[in-house]
């Protein structure tokens, strides 16, 4: 039906003669093979890590290309340590422990940033359709605990849009600090068709891991329309040296090295084209698995990792049995995030559970399916064709 887009690399799709495989992800970095004149410049220079000059350009192309020229933003290693420099930098400001706000339907990272910065997470409900943070439990959470709450931290859910406004306000009221995890939002525009994120005074963080839109290997980003809390973090992650190798705050090592930094430019060269590409396949899916219900999505371009959706009532108890028929076809699928957080062993220890009603209600009965830049809709109608076979043959 449709053919591949002009920026992919066929060299890594093999045969076609090879059996169908939709894999559940399938990483598209920039081929570093092809990279030789970069490369050979990082190695000229003499400079591969520290805030060398290809990682300032790429934090230059970031805030141009995706934040409209607005706010600064810092590289770190992978998000994890974004979430927990911004998390850490935020509890030192305040300088007393208490509770953060975090939806149960995310990653570990989130909630062990939280920790990491010697703060408690509550684990929150998410909103039925956006399945980002419902704003209703938030707000019993801040009744029932009053000023013991201290921060937010949101997930940008799947690339979803939070309403980042409502944020800001709630801080204001509250005097709460807020970090949002958009670990998956790269490519994500806003309802002004901005990256979604732009103009935050609030720290933002997004992934750069392999398995993202935005794939470059390890690697992320923390944006903030206020440089100066940009200008306190890069001190942060580079082990809290304020002056000349003397640490003046909490620090760790964060630094994004220059190839990777490398990798980072030459992936947003292309990166529009593969939002796009993305975005059609996700819109396949829906029109093609009409009984599943999929996420209601705020703003206007979303970067779609994957195909997460929840199988229809009847069936969901029988996910497992699902993807074991389509791993028999080829098809690769995964069950994120089930457990939630508040089932995990460690964060039951060390986090509170707040009422979860829709989160229970949906972890069990989400089922993610494929997307990769290089799958075609024909792809997707094999995975959907294969889904409804199973379901005609249990019913
Ligand atoms: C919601 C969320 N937060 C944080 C992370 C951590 O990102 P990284 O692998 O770059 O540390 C991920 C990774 O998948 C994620 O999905």
């Amino acid at each position: 039906m449709s053919s591949l887009p002009q920026y992919i690399d066929l060299a890594p799709l093999g045969s076609t003669l090879m059996p169908r495989a939709v894999p559940f992800l399938k990483p598209n970095p920039p081929r570093l093979s092809r990279l030789g004149r970069g490369l050979e410049n990082i190695e000229d220079s003499g400079i591969f890590s520290n805030y060398g000059p290809v990682n300032t350009q790429l934090e230059t192309s970031f805030v141009e290309q995706l934040f409209h020229g607005v706010g600064a933003c810092l590289t770190v290693c992978n998000a994890t340590l974004g979430l927990m420099i911004a998390m850490k930098s935020a509890a030192d400001k305040i300088r007393r422990s208490g509770f953060v706000i975090v939806p149960s339907l995310t990653f570990a990272a989130t909630a062990h940033a939280v920790l990491w910065a010697g703060l408690t997470p509550i684990f929150c409900d998410v909103d039925a359709d956006t399945w980002l943070l419902d704003e209703a439990s938030v707000g019993k959470i801040l009744a029932q605990y009053g000023d013991a709450v201290v921060g937010i931290c949101p997930y940008a859910t799947f690339g979803n849009n939070l309403d980042l406004s409502w944020y800001d306000r709630l801080a204001d009221e509250h005097n709460l600090f807020i970090v949002v995890d958009a670990a998956a939002s790269l490519g994500s525009l806003n309802h002004a068709g901005q990256g979604f994120g732009t103009g935050f005074r609030h720290a933002i963080v997004y992934s750069m891991h392999a398995t993202k839109t935005f794939a470059v290997g390890e690697g992320g980003l923390v944006y903030s329309a206020d440089p100066a809390l940009i200008s306190r973090l890069r001190i942060m992650s580079n082990f809290g040296f304020g002056e000349p190798r003397t640490a003046t705050m909490a620090g760790l090592n964060c630094k994004l090295p220059e190839v990777s930094a490398l990798m980072g430019l030459e992936k947003l060269r292309t990166f529009a084209g593969v939002v796009e590409h993305r975005e059609m396949l996700a819109g396949a899916y829906r029109h093609a698995l009409p009984a599943w219900c999929t996420q209601r999505m705020l703003g206007v371009r979303h970067a779609y990792q994957f195909m997460p959706a929840l199988m229809p009532a009847p069936l969901h108890s029988r996910r497992r049995e699902l993807q074991s028929y389509l791993a028999q076809e080829g098809i690769g699928s995964a069950n994120y995030f089930d457990p939630h957080l508040a089932g995990h062993p460690y964060f039951m220890e060390h986090g509170v559970t707040a009422a979860l009603p829709v989160t229970e209600d949906i972890a069990p009965r989400m089922l993610s399916l494929p997307i990769s830049d290089f799958m075609t809709l024909d792809d997707v109608d094999y995975v959907c064709e294969a889904v409804v076979r199973w379901e005609q043959k249990i019913s």
